[in-house]
């Protein structure tokens, strides 16, 4: 059966677990080949073998996205493997846990690397593939901290404020191109990334990596005239993540 995505190309990266590998199943299972970029190479060749095994194209990619010029070879390996790109997502980050007074400056420029910085970055060197595309689409996962402030929470906030401002900016800035840029702003999502911070959270209260990757489907194959730029989800069911 034919897919939605069936010849198109994206990127994700932090592809190998978490939200960003069920954003690339779901990317494959339309029919989109997948280039996945994350740092360890044993995790990021399972995720390429699982999207395999699903019938879907995958191209692991190791990158070091605090990097800039691992950055430049993710979009290089890209064109010289598939020629082109129609969807460049955002996804990797990583969090720090602790209060302001206790955030060393090394833990608060690794958050601004990795979640505000490397998605600059990457967002401009594959804007001109992505130029290319009959309807090109950039999806920056920021968090509910790109709008809201938590507690311990100081560097990783500051850095998805920036990577939703950064979007903000670039969707105006795209406005009457073919290319759409939107942000999805999920609260706590079943990863490794809350399992190590909030053990003591139930899995059954967390949003699922599979209800994130569902919302990108729909941004990527939406081909109407209403743009949606930003998408915030909270737990149903959950008391406040600091209550
Ligand atoms: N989980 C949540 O509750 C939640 C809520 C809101 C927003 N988010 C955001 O959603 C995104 C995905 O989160 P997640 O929960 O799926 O996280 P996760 O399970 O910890 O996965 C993070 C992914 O990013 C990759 N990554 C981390 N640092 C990297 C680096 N320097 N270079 C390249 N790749 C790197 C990791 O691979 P390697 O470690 O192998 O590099 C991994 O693939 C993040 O931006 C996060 O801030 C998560």
């Amino acid at each position: 059966m034919a897919g939605r995505l069936d010849g198109q190309v994206a990127i994700v990266t932090g592809g190998s677990r978490g939200i960003g590998r069920a954003i690339a199943l779901a990317l494959a299972g339309e029919g989109a080949a997948v280039v996945l970029a994350a740092r360890a190479t044993d995790v990021l060749a399972e995720a390429a073998d699982l999207v395999r095994r699903a019938g879907g194209r995958a191209e692991p990619v190791v990158t070091e996205l605090a990097e800039e010029a691992s950055i430049r070879s993710l979009v290089r390996a890209t064109q010289e493997r598939f020629g082109r790109l129609d969807i460049l997502v955002n996804n990797a980050g990583i969090t720090h846990s602790a209060r302001l007074e206790e955030t060393r400056t090394e833990d608060l420029d690794r958050c601004w690397a990795v979640n505000a910085r490397a998605p600059f970055i990457l967002c401009r060197e594959a804007l001109p593939l992505l130029r290319r595309s009959e309807a090109g689409r950039i999806i920056n996962i920021s968090s509910v901290v790109g709008v809201k402030g938590y507690p311990l929470q100081s560097a990783y906030t500051a850095s998805k404020h920036a990577l939703r401002g950064m979007s903000i900016a670039l969707a105006e800035e795209l406005r009457g191109t073919k290319i759409r840029v939107h942000v999805i702003c999920p609260g706590g999502v079943d990863t490794d990334m809350v399992g190590n911070v909030r053990p003591d959270i139930k899995k059954e209260e967390l949003i699922a990596p599979d209800e994130i990757a569902e919302l990108v489907l729909y941004l990527v194959t939406h081909r109407g005239n209403a743009v949606v730029d930003e998408l915030h989800l909270r737990r149903a069911t959950a008391a406040p993540w600091f209550g």
